[in-house]
C-alpha cells in the first residue's frame, strides 16, 4: 500500500477545501505550504501592478516557506495542490518543489481556478523535479465535484 501526502497552497481557502477532501479519500497525511509572510488581501490583488503577487510573478521570485516536511522520504505519492495564478502554478509552488528530493516519488498535481484550465502547468513545473519523480496526474477541481469523482481520481493516482 502506497503512503500518500497531500500538500497544498491556498491563499483564499478554495484549494484547501479540495485538498482536505483528497486527503480523506487517499487516507493521506496533509501539509499546508505556507509562506513565511502570509498573503494579505492587498498582496494578492492582481489588478494592482505593484501588488506583491505581481512583483513575485514578474521578478520570478522564490517565496520562502515557513515549515519543512521532516519525514518527506516516507511518502510514495505526493499530491500538490494550488490555485491557478497567471495561468499556472504560483511561485511558492516552484519554491516548494525545489526544496525536496523527489527521487522515486509519484506526483499528482491538482488545482482550482477562476475559470482557466491547467494549460501547460504540468509541463512548466516538470523541470523543477530535475528528472526525479514522475508526474502521474494533473487535474483541475472547480465547482461542484462529487465525492465519487474525487475518489475515482485519487484511486487512479494511487494505483498509477
Ligand atoms: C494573483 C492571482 C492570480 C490569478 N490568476 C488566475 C488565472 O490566471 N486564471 C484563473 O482562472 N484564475 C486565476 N485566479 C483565481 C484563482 O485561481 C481562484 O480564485 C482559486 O480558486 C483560488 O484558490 P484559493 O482560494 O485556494 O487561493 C488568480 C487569483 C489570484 C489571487
Amino acid at each position: 500500500m502506497s503512503k500518500a501526502l497531500v500538500t497544498f497552497f491556498s491563499a483564499e481557502g478554495t484549494t484547501e477545501k479540495v485538498a482536505k477532501r483528497i486527503a480523506e479519500k487517499a487516507e493521506a497525511d496533509i501539509f499546508e505550504i505556507k509562506p513565511e509572510m502570509p498573503y494579505s488581501k492587498a498582496d494578492i490583488n492582481w489588478k494592482n501592478p505593484l501588488s506583491r503577487c505581481n512583483r513575485e510573478k514578474i521578478g520570478r521570485k522564490d517565496v520562502p516557506i515557513s515549515e519543512k516536511i521532516e519525514n518527506f522520504g516516507e511518502y510514495d505519492v505526493v499530491f500538490i495542490g494550488f490555485p491557478i495564478w497567471y495561468y499556472g502554478a504560483p511561485n511558492i509552488i516552484n519554491t516548494f518543489i525545489k526544496e525536496y528530493d523527489w527521487s522515486g516519488k509519484k506526483i499528482a498535481l491538482f488545482a482550482t481556478s477562476g475559470g482557466s484550465g491547467m494549460g501547460k502547468t504540468a509541463e512548466k513545473v516538470k523541470p523543477l523535479f530535475e528528472g526525479k519523480g514522475e508526474i502521474i496526474a494533473a487535474e483541475l477541481f472547480n465547482g461542484a465535484i462529487s465525492d465519487d469523482e474525487i475518489k475515482k481520481w485519487v484511486d487512479e493516482a494511487m494505483t498509477n
